[in-house]
């Protein structure tokens, strides 16, 4: 069984949990921000829920929803807080960063994301893992991690500002680019 096996580098649930942690420290840090370094915390965060709501709706809600107990249950309420998410997240591109209800509407997303991201690995990601095998566990790995084309490491200096605009656009564009990456046409 796959719980009691070496795990892989490229094992999809280690993978989704890493990115919650990364997830909860772009919270933080934009949270604690202010003014432009807030706004780059906040364009790092959206990239990254992009990237990581998209491989899981993509990859493994549906995976998870066929093989897991109360699979519709399960992974429905899942589907139902990424879109509540996503809402608020199109509400912050909105805002002022620097204004009190910026700061309110993010620390509620961070709070429902956390959440969220609680139940997946309780309630979804746990139960997957035990009833796939290694292999299928590694090749889902491999497609989500595809999805990470759209967020690329920091561009260097000088061609930061316009390599910022291509990925600065709105988060429901940012999933579509994610969406394309891993369907291989990113
Ligand atoms: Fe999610
Ligand atoms: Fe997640």
């Amino acid at each position: 069984m796959a719980q009691t096996a070496i795990k892989s580098p490229n094992d999809v649930v280690d993978f989704l949990v890493s990115q919650h942690e990364q997830i909860k420290s772009l919270f933080a840090t934009a949270i604690a921000a202010s003014g432009a370094a807030r706004e780059h915390a906040f364009l790092d965060l959206r990239r990254l829920l992009a990237v990581h709501e998209t491989a899981e709706e993509e990859i493994v809600h549906p995976r998870a929803k066929r093989k897991i107990r109360n699979g519709d249950i399960v992974v429905d309420t899942r589907l139902k807080e990424e879109r509540e998410a996503k809402t608020v997240l199109q509400k912050l591109e909105k805002l002022d960063v620097d204004s009190e209800e910026f700061t309110r509407e993010l620390k509620g997303l961070r709070d429902a994301v956390v959440d969220h991201a609680t139940h997946e690995e309780r309630d979804e990601f746990a139960k997957l893992g035990e009833q796939l095998d290694n292999d299928e566990l590694e090749t889902m790995g491999r497609a989500a991690k595809l999805a990470e084309a759209v967020a690329p490491t920091r561009p260097h200096a000088g061609v930061e500002s316009q390599a910022a605009n291509l990925v600065a656009g709105p988060f429901v564009a940012m999933l579509d680019r994610a969406r394309d990456a891993i369907a291989g046409k990113g």
